[in-house]
């Protein structure tokens, strides 16, 4: 029997109070009774993201708390979906509660945030997504869904797809990056690769979120109010959710902010008209975290139980953590306010997916699923290095990488080295930083034979420049120092926006005093976010800048390989680097405007910066070089049904092998709506031995050139194009074409 007819069949067998439990998604709940603690959880969590409060502590505390894990209300079928429980021992025990005390066994859907590993943990989707290689981001989703499967999840509330152009925004470091086509191509990989079912039934139902914009937060800041055209949201913003649509996923997430004036979570034009009506979704719509009573704080319902029937009706099937359908919802339909109908259409839909992801097929037996394939295996470790090395990204080189073997005395300076924590990185809450590799462990792993690795703290990203006189003493020793600075994990994520972008604290003075030691410098950044690092760029003593991100697991050891130059780095930015958060938001496929900035007093610019942002888009270095040659359009003239054929030839100019993302951009030079001055089209990523050269064939329907016009509507607009082709947005070599 097909899911649907099996939903519909179960659906016929339950009471109004247990079609609404399918519509609740709740967490467990703690109580406290700590001899001399103030026993407030919300703000023990919100102290530790802060990191204000050691994670230690926290997790000391409450383990002295009592947890309930509603089983009760789970019994009673009141409660259908769990959402981020980490632990084994607790979901089998739910679970078990659902499938074998409640009336009807409908086993829960426990949703996590498995958005990059789940205890071997992977690099940040952004630093992911700077590898512009979908087999790194189809093995992170393969092993996250394989761990995650055989803990007892079987929901991601991933991926996120949120196209990001703003620097200052926290979440940025959870997002794709800031290009459309990039992040529609992950888009489908992940939810391909995380939904795929294996062998053993292994799979996780995928969710596309946040669903829309909200990466568009009025200055770049979480969950403010987001105010966008409709060319904008259809042109950038949608095109991922469609992918990942698509390519099956079998939910989406509404996001928290207000689009235009609705909250997302009760937007019926957004939620029903163009998910479900324009885009074709056939899944159910989960809002996010507490959003269903936001409603109410956003002025926008009058109450809790307003906010409940306005977010079903607009077609929000599943309230996260409100509790507010759980609440209001029998009471509205006994009111004859909410027709029975709207519930059963909603509890329809997540019981289909129920049956399409085998939750009723699978036998609830943990513990014994793990048995030869134990979490944090050598193997996923390995993966999370494999994946951790290609997506870093090397910023400038002035020859000093890779280290030569000349180089006997290396001196680590910096707390971001040793701090397992901020390595390990944000979102990562089902992984654990005690397994962590830093990069102190791993510079001293890989040393060759004779080569000494000291590490002195010196400066943390905050205030403390006390061991300023320590590291320069130190310094006196060394060949070379490998400065590590940046962000620790609680600087980056959701609800840690930055209005300044500088290096914090006093890292940008201590490194600035360091290099004056005179001994030859590499930078190595840890952090979520593209940070306004120009001083560094700028600085003759800095010789290189590896822009590290925070890579996981493995972080230490995919460094160490790449400072050594085991590994050659390819990675390329996916977000551009502005010169000042003042500039922000800045991406590179803005529209011309009337008067483009230059040099010209009357431009569209700041004064006191340079126009151009301090690293562009596609940008990045190896330890080889690449020469673009001949760049061949096969006809320049085609028609909107042909398809445009190119080709450019790819040298490796140096003297060891490296990989390069070869990037294909157009320009629509005349059209009825102001066109970007370059969007992305294509990309490649190839492996060239010294000497070799390849020839790169790319190929693209006229289809995909054209744009939402004034009225909304899709057009190829016949005229003048520009290609591209180069090794990021700004180092081109460019032809022209027609389309007729
Ligand atoms: C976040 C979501 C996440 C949810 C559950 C919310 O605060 O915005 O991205 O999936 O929490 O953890």
């Amino acid at each position: 029997m097909t899911a649907d007819r099996r939903a519909e069949e179960l659906l016929g067998r339950m009471t109004l109070k247990e079609k609404i439990g399918q519509l609740s998604q709740a967490g467990s709940t703690m109580t406290c009774t700590l001899p001399g603690f103030e026993a407030d959880i919300e703000t023990w969590v919100s102290e530790m993201l802060q990191g204000k409060l050691p994670k230690e502590e926290l997790d000391r505390r409450l383990a002295m708390c009592k947890e309930n894990l509603r089983e009760d209300e789970i019994a009673a079928g009141e409660l259908g979906n769990f959402v981020n429980l980490y632990e084994d021992e607790k979901i089998a025990a739910v679970q078990e509660v659902a499938v074998h005390k409640s009336r009807l066994g409908i086993p829960l859907f426990i949703g996590v945030d498995v958005i990059r590993g789940y205890r071997t943990m992977f690099p940040t989707p952004l630093a992911l997504s700077c590898s512009w290689d979908m087999e790194c981001v189809r093995i992170m989703a393969a092993t996250a869904k394989r761990e995650a499967y055989d803990g007892g999840v079987n929901w991601t509330f991933g991926p996120m797809l949120d196209i990001a152009r703003d620097g200052r925004w926290g979440r940025i470091v959870e997002s794709p990056g800031e290009d459309t086509y990039l992040a529609c191509r992950i888009a489908k990989v992940q939810v391909e690769e995380f939904q795929r079912e294996e062998e053993d039934g292994c799979r996780l139902m995928a969710s596309a979120k946040h669903f829309i914009a909200y990466g568009a937060v009025s200055g770049g800041q979480d969950y403010n109010t987001v105010d966008l055209s409709q060319r904008q949201l259809f042109e950038v913003y949608l095109p991922p959710f469609r992918a990942a649509i698509e390519a099956g996923a079998g939910a989406v997430m509404s996001a928290f902010h207000d689009l235009n004036g609705v909250p997302c979570t009760m937007n019926r034009w957004l939620l029903t008209d163009i998910l479900r009506k324009q885009m074709g979704f056939r899944g159910f719509v989960v809002s996010d975290a507490e959003a269903v009573k936001q409603c109410v704080t956003h002025g926008c319902a009058a109450d809790e139980r307003e906010a409940a029937r306005l977010s079903l009706e607009a077609g929000g099937d599943m309230d996260m953590s409100s509790l507010d359908y759980a609440k209001y919802l029998e009471q509205l339909v006994q009111a004859g306010e909410l027709e029975e109908a709207v519930i059963d259409e909603a509890a329809r839909r997540i019981l289909t997916k129920k049956f399409e992801f085998g939750l009723f097929d699978r036998e609830y037996t943990y513990g014994r699923l793990r048995d030869g394939q134990p979490m944090l295996s050598e193997e996923h470790r390995r993966r999370s290095l494999e994946v951790g090395k290609r997506c870093a990204v090397l910023l400038k080189n002035d020859g000093i990488l890779p280290i030569r073997s000349e180089v006997k005395k290396i001196l680590i300076v910096g707390a971001l080295a040793e701090d397992k924590q901020a390595l390990l990185g944000p979102w990562a809450f089902t992984g654990s930083a005690e397994p962590v590799a830093t990069i102190v462990g791993g510079m001293k792993k890989y040393a060759e034979e004779g080569t000494e690795v000291r590490y002195v703290r010196g400066f943390g990203a905050d205030a403390d420049c006390s061991g300023f006189e320590e590291a320069c003493e130190a310094a006196g020793w060394a060949d070379i120092v490998i400065a590590v600075a940046g962000e620790k994990e609680y600087m980056s994520g959701e609800a840690a926006s930055r209005a300044n972008l500088h290096l914090a604290g006093c890292q940008e003075r201590f490194l600035d005093g360091l290099v004056r030691m005179h001994v030859p410098t590499v930078v190595v950044l840890i952090n979520g976010r593209p940070l306004a690092v120009g001083c560094l760029q700028e600085n003759p003593g800095i010789g290189a800048i590896l822009e590290g991100w925070h890579l996981g697991t493995e972080c230490g050891n995919a460094i160490a390989e790449i400072l050594y130059g085991h590994y050659n780095p390819s990675g390329k930015l996916t977000v551009t680097f502005a010169n000042e958060g003042g500039q922000e938001p800045m991406y590179y496929n803005h529209p011309n405007t009337g008067k483009p900035g230059s040099d010209f007093k009357f431009t569209s610019k700041y004064q006191d910066v340079p126009v151009r942002p301090l690293y562009p888009f596609g940008y990045g270095l190896s330890y080889t070089t690449f020469s673009y040659g001949e760049f061949l359009v096969e006809k320049e003239r085609i028609t909107r049904e042909e398809t445009l054929k190119c080709s450019v030839k790819v040298r490796n100019a140096g003297s060891c092998a490296g990989e390069e993302t070869v990037q294909l951009y157009i320009r629509d030079v005349v059209a009825s709506c102001a066109r970007p001055v370059k969007e992305l089209k294509r990309f490649e990523k190839i492996l060239l031995q010294p000497g070799e050269e390849q020839e790169v064939r790319f190929e693209l329907p006229a289809e995909e050139m054209g744009f939402y016009d004034c009225c909304c509507k899709y057009v190829v607009e016949p005229g003048e194009f520009r290609l591209y082709a180069g090794t990021d947005s700004e180092n081109v070599l460019e032809r022209t074409f027609y389309i007729v």
